[in-house]
């Protein structure tokens, strides 16, 4: 059975901040910023966006009543969940106007969660065809304010509807993956930033990438020359570049061309917000889909998943006839061209603002445009509104 990525959504706040203003701040050279870590602007997050309202704005933009009425479970990975015990996909139950009738589970392995939970929904498919998944990975990444780490925050939620006869992407069962217990990046429970072993992650999240996309190779007998397009966790757009490298080693040179260019494409999206853990992968896939020139029905996209902690996988899936129906050339990039651009004392602003273990606090929601957003805490009960 055909099952895989049937729509696609994304969704980032309204406001950003320009690496080359950070990089003046921060008496850094723009250019270690632009170049050496490869992002050009963050998506800032407000404090009346969080990882729920995020998730329902980008979920929203894909769903239609006939969807709703399919879909029997909402599955939602994040890292950056705001309760220990409540599943950040019961709230989007009652925020979308999804039926009773529906499984609401969070799911958490870092940035890797939302991959899981696709093979969780392909297994879900396959055992009931006439199902629809609803699979979000949301996350808001945060080091803190002067840290090595701060170029690499951002944020946001992709959302996708995995079904039977997918319109964009049917996902292969080819899936290689790799687990280990290390301390790369951790958030122990009570820190509000995450923890960080720099140097150490980034070789960890490559060595990762050998274990698994040598062994698919060895798995599938198929080499380099198969894949039209790669996609990677992007935790900035360097560190991908440099798994590319890794899977061009001795290619063909026109395939090491033609997977370099499509990169181009793949990152373009994630060099304008920066990280978002669990939602990159599929921001890459989506920045892909929107700006490559060249996608034809049939080609196989290789994706590489990474969580910190840490895991690892790599599996196909092919682009479906008629996929390019369900994209739209360049979308996001007139939503990213919108933002409004902060001064650095603005974003650390934003930064301290938001609400953390207050039990009653309500924020000012009219200064975010967003459809859905987070209004505030009355008795440590999250309020969410759809304006
Ligand atoms: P750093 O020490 O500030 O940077 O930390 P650096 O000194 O290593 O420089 C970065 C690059 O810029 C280097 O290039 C420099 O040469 C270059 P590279 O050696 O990497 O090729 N550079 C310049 N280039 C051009 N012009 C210049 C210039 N100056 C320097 N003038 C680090 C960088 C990424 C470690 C830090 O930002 C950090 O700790 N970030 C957070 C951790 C992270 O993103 N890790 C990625 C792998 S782990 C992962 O992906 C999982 C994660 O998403 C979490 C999860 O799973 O939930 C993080």
């Amino acid at each position: 059975m055909n099952i895989g990525i049937d729509k696609i959504g994304f969704f980032t706040p309204h406001l950003y901040l320009d690496m080359k203003d950070l990089a003046q701040a921060r008496n850094e050279d723009p250019n270690k910023y632009l170049i050496g870590i490869g992002q050009s602007k963050m998506a800032v997050i407000p404090p009346t966006q969080d990882v729920i309202s995020m998730a329902a704005n980008a979920a929203d933009q894909i769903l239609t009543a006939e969807d709703k009425e399919k879909i029997d479970m909402i599955l939602f990975a994040t890292e950056s969940g705001v309760d220990n015990s409540k599943s950040g996909a019961v709230y989007l139950q009652r925020l979308l106007g999804f039926k009773n009738q529906v499984r609401v589970v969070e799911m958490k392995q870092a940035c890797y969660a939302a991959t899981a939970a696709i093979h969780f929904a392909h297994g879900h498919i396959a055992m009931n065809p006439d199902s629809k998944v609803l699979v979000i990975g949301a996350d808001n990444a945060r080091y803190g304010l002067k840290t090595k780490g701060e170029v690499t925050q951002g944020g946001g939620a992709a959302a996708m509807l995995i079904s039977r006869n997918p319109r964009i992407l049917s996902i292969q069962d080819d899936a290689t993956f790799w687990a280990e217990d290390v301390m790369d990046f951790w958030r122990p429970l009570g820190h509000d930033e995450a923890l960080v072993d720099g140097k150490y992650s980034t070789n960890v999240y490559l060595d990762f990438f050998k274990h698994v996309f040598d062994e698919y190779q060895a798995k599938t007998g198929f080499d380099i020359s198969k894949f039209d397009a790669l996609c990677f966790h992007l935790p900035y757009t360097k560190e991908g570049y440099k798994a590319l490298k890794i899977a061009i080693e001795g290619a063909d040179p026109t395939v090491a061309a033609n997977l370099t260019r499509e990169f181009e494409n793949v990152r373009k999206y994630s060099n304008q917000i920066g990280n978002l853990y669990t939602g990159s992968l599929y921001l890459g896939f989506l920045s892909l889909l929107e700006n490559a020139n060249d996608l034809k029905a049939g080609m196989r996209i290789g994706l590489y998943s990474y969580g910190s902690g840490a895991q690892g996988e790599f599996y196909s899936g092919l682009l479906r006839p008629g996929f390019e129906k369900q994209i739209k050339h360049q979308a996001f990039q007139n939503v990213l061209d919108a933002r409004q651009r902060l001064t650095v004392e603005e974003y650390e602003k934003v930064y301290n603002s938001r609400i953390k273990d207050e039990k009653t606090r309500m924020l000012d929601i009219e200064s975010d445009p967003a459809k859905y957003v987070f209004a505030g805490v009355k008795d440590y009960q999250r309020q969410y509104l759809r304006k």
